[in-house]
């Protein structure tokens, strides 16, 4: 029987909820496909921090570097400033691991309803590439006041004068700013391994950026998507700009294969997604890198005012952990699991508040893994 050490993170608000159910569902997935998983717990996330002041030091990142996989809740917590818990752990562990594919299935699955009138799940089945280490992400930002400011912004408004022929005046003592960068190699191996997925799939990629505005940054990365998909004659391709693939998702998603996205949009589309496939509930997602750690996790964060109420979805924390499983080679196991949440879905019976039900969040799981075990 082959034996899996699998580090988990449950994190903060509901993460201890649902990571029970993923746990439940994979652990049954084990008994019948024939793995076993010993799970090695770690307590980051809000109550480490006010205890230890610990968000995730180098050391952990150390030892869990020796896992291929990592299964994580969430992240966030309303005694903690925003962006410390998210920045120090989850964001830590990405930049760390080097987790460059933020890969983000947007599949809409029989039973479950869509907020996108006559859309079936046959219309919703697409996949968004996120890359997960550069762009806005890189943290390289600050402040800066009074006569500093000024003249700083004296010399943007000065390029842009010289640029456009205009004369634009300059009114202002306090800047805030912050620097979005992509690298060519961070550029390329993203953009190559949505080209990869797409080979297995549908065979249709679309870039998304805003080469129309912030031309530098991605101008570029138009430029390495086309030298990329010279590449793989047989994949045809779209070019959108972030704004304009708002609009398509909503009116026409059956158009999409794989989307490949800069950091910053990914995040904002793959929620306008999220909501295609039925909500947040249902959305997982998986950091990749796959020649090393990776880390499955629900999009979802860590809805404070639900903890401990046993009460929230955990189908996307479920359906993570078949991410998970995938990424370990268990395909037989992961499909297993996200046929169950089909099945649950189906059968309509055990269902969480969300999706119009009563059931709670250890019934679902429950059910689910029920379901794997007689599959
Ligand atoms: C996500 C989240 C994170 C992100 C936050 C919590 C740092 O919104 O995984 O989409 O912006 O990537
Ligand atoms: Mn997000």
């Amino acid at each position: 029987m082959t034996q899996y050490k699998i580090p988990v993170i449950p994190g903060d608000g509901i993460g201890p909820e649902i990571i029970a159910e993923g746990k439940k569902v994979i652990n049954t997935a084990g008994e019948r496909f024939g793995f076993d998983v010993e799970w090695v717990e770690f307590p980051h996330g809000a109550d480490h921090y006010l205890e230890t002041g610990e968000l995730i030091s180098q050391d952990t990142l150390k030892e869990l570097s020796n896992y291929p996989v990592i299964y994580l809740g969430s992240i966030g917590d309303p005694r903690v400033a925003p962006g410390i818990l998210e920045k120090g752990i989850l964001l830590a562990a990405r930049f760390y691991f080097d987790q460059y594919v933020n890969l983000r299935p947007i599949k809409l699955l029989d039973g479950v309803w869509t907020p996108l009138k006559d859309k079936t799940p046959k219309d919703i089945d697409f996949t968004v590439v996120r890359e997960n280490t550069e762009d806005f992400y890189i943290g390289i930002g600050g402040k800066a006041k009074k006569g500093v400011s000024k003249n700083l912004l004296e010399v943007e408004r000065e390029l842009y004068s010289a640029k456009f022929g205009l004369d634009i005046e300059t009114d202002s003592d306090e800047i805030a700013y912050q620097i979005g960068m992509i690298s060519k190699e961070g550029t390329r191996r993203v953009i190559k391994y949505a080209f990869d997925l797409a080979m297995k799939r549908k065979k249709h990629v679309s870039s998304v950026d805003k080469a129309n505005v912030l031309s530098d940054i991605y101008g570029f990365w138009r430029h390495e998507f086309k030298d990329i998909a010279s590449g793989y004659p047989e994949i045809t391709t779209d070019f959108n700009y972030v704004d304009a693939i708002t609009m398509w998702f909503v009116k026409n998603p059956e158009w999409f294969d794989v989307v490949v996205t800069p950091n910053m949009f990914g995040d904002i589309i793959t929620d306008l997604g999220a909501m295609l496939q039925g909500g947040m509930g249902l959305a997982p997602g998986g950091n990749i890198n796959p020649e090393g750690t990776s880390m499955f996790e629900p999009i979802h964060g860590s809805a404070p005012k639900y903890k401990g109420q046993n009460k929230v979805n955990p189908i996307a924390t479920i359906w993570a952990g078949s991410l998970m499983l995938e990424q370990l080679g268990e395909n037989d196991a992961a499909n297993a699991i996200v046929a169950a949440i089909e099945k649950n879905i189906l059968d309509n019976k055990i269902k969480t508040y969300d999706m119009g039900g009563t059931s709670t969040t250890s019934d679902v799981g429950s059910d689910i893994a029920r379901i794997v075990s007689s599959m």
